[in-house]
């Protein structure tokens, strides 16, 4: 369907950019910062991609870079608090002042220019020494280290952050080990069955998050901000149909079911059910849940798939990201009417467009896009520039579809492209840029890490000057 697009996004549209502390920030270890998973695991590739010691050095650059902020015209920035910077240990007795006076400044710095703070509380990098005390999400004690640690915030920068976001990609980053601290336990049920008591703690302290936010910031909005990775059938096979439908519902809606509903839904508690894997539940627990339904539906949208139905002898892959295999559930096949990057993620502004359809139609929320952009090797050329053409292909093509979803009639709130900057990508370093702005560093060696804009960051100045009317 064709709409004449013209005049279609709000004039309070939030155009924004996104980044997360331990891919940004560096200074892992100012100002009295604690380790974090994700700088442990980081740590470990040290000799092949950059890691999280420097990354794009905002912690000392952020004035800067909210100036570049400010000249793109920027209307919000997406950025994660690190908790180890807030509470080094995880639990502390008291914040760590310094900690906290950075993201006053970088808060203060973002409203002196008109940019809108959204936050994200925690974006994969839970205090290491949380994982030596009790080993993380495994013990319940973790809900209430987060929901200080979410209350410390709140009341801190609550009167001044308007955006807040609990945990980022909860339904991802339960698939990483490494950032759960399952790294070292051997495959199989057991490591299936933590994995999901972990998840279902997770949930608890998100709804704390929500329900904290809502008691002592009554006029600021909070809602996730998950991975949305949609499932194609692979065929009209019928079989391929519930694949589809399988894969959306033990993927993705499992989760935003639990959020919005309070509850897990039937059929996850049936799946889990079947595995051996439901979570031990406390009384109380559901009210809780219940307590922290979200303002909207925030989320992060790269890649689909396609799904068809696999036998339940199949040998099973619960973590791989682009390749999960459920037994009896669903496989992944490449989508032949799709191009991939080289990272083999497939490029699928369409289903952009149906994710929209997706969420609104379940939920009946306001949307925010929390992520969408393109990951690969960018090249400074002998002129001092990045001519990232592609970049703008693949954004071009995507606020497209959003812009045909918001004429459609579903209330979008932001969209944010990932990444402001170039980042440590989470698992290929400065070899997979993101950025709008370029940061002159290589995996190995930091140089000066000098900014320069690349192609990108002009063309989306314009988009934002048009309020999305001209692409
Ligand atoms: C999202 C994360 O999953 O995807 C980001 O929220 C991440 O932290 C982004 O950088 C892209 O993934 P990757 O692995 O290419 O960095």
């Amino acid at each position: 369907m064709d709409i004449n697009n013209n005049k279609i996004f709000p004039m309070d549209f939030l155009w924004g950019a996104a980044t997360s502390a331990f891919q940004v920030e560096g200074g892992y270890s100012d100002g009295g910062k604690g380790l974090s998973v994700a700088d442990v695991a980081s740590f470990k590739h040290s000799d092949q991609y950059a890691d999280t010691k420097i990354a794009s050095d905002f912690y000392h650059k952020y004035k800067q870079d909210i100036q570049l902020m400010a000249e793109l015209g920027l209307k919000s920035y997406r950025f994660s608090i690190a908790w180890a910077r807030i509470f080094p240990n995880g639990n502390d007795e008291q914040p760590n002042t310094e900690g906290i006076k950075f993201y006053d400044d970088v808060i203060n710095s973002l409203l002196e220019n008109g940019i809108e703070p959204i936050v994200t509380m925690y974006h994969f990098d839970m205090p290491q020494a949380l994982i030596d005390q009790y080993n993380g999400w495994q013990s319940r004690k973790s809900i209430d280290d987060f929901d200080r640690y979410a209350r410390t915030l709140l009341q801190h920068y609550g009167d001044r952050v308007k955006y807040w976001l609990p945990i980022n990609e909860q339904n991802l980053m339960i698939r990483k080990d490494k950032l759960l601290g399952l790294q070292h336990l051997e495959s199989g049920d057991m490591k299936e069955r933590l994995r999901h008591q972990m998840n279902y703690h997770m949930f608890l302290a998100s709804a704390k998050a929500v329900d904290a936010c809502h008691e002592l910031c009554p006029t600021a909005k909070i809602g996730p901000a998950f991975a949305y990775l949609p499932a194609y059938p692979a065929t009209s096979r019928p079989e391929d149909v519930l694949a589809a439908q399988d894969s959306d519902r033990l993927l993705n809606h499992y989760l935003t079911d639990t959020y919005v509903f309070g509850e897990y839904p039937a059929y996850y508690k049936h799946y889990l059910e079947k595995q051996g894997w439901l979570p031990q539940i406390q009384d109380g627990d559901e009210e809780i849940l219940k307590a922290g339904s979200p303002d909207f539906i925030g989320f992060n949208y790269y890649v689909s798939f396609a799904a068809q139905y696999c036998s339940p002898e199949t040998k099973a892959d619960y973590t791989s990201i682009l390749n999960p295999v459920l037994p009896g559930y669903f496989e992944y096949v490449p989508n032949e009417y799709l191009d991939a990057t080289e990272y083999n993620w497939q490029i699928d502004p369409t289903g952009f467009r149906k994710s929209f359809r997706d969420l609104y139609d379940r939920y009946h929320l306001p949307l925010m896009v929390t992520e969408n952009g393109l990951g690969t090797a960018d090249v400074l050329n002998s002129e001092g520039k990045v001519v990232d053409m592609y970049r703008i292909k693949y954004l071009k093509d995507h606020i497209g579809q959003m812009r045909t979803a918001v004429a459609e009639g579903i209330p979008v709130i932001a969209y944010h492209m990932w990444a402001f900057i170039d980042i440590v990508s989470s698992s290929n370093g400065f070899k997979k840029r993101y950025g709008l702005v370029y940061v002159d560093r290589n995996e190995l060696e930091e140089k000066e890490l000098r900014r320069v804009r690349k192609e990108s960051y002009y063309w989306y100045k314009h988009v934002i000057s048009t309020n999305g009317d001209d692409l």
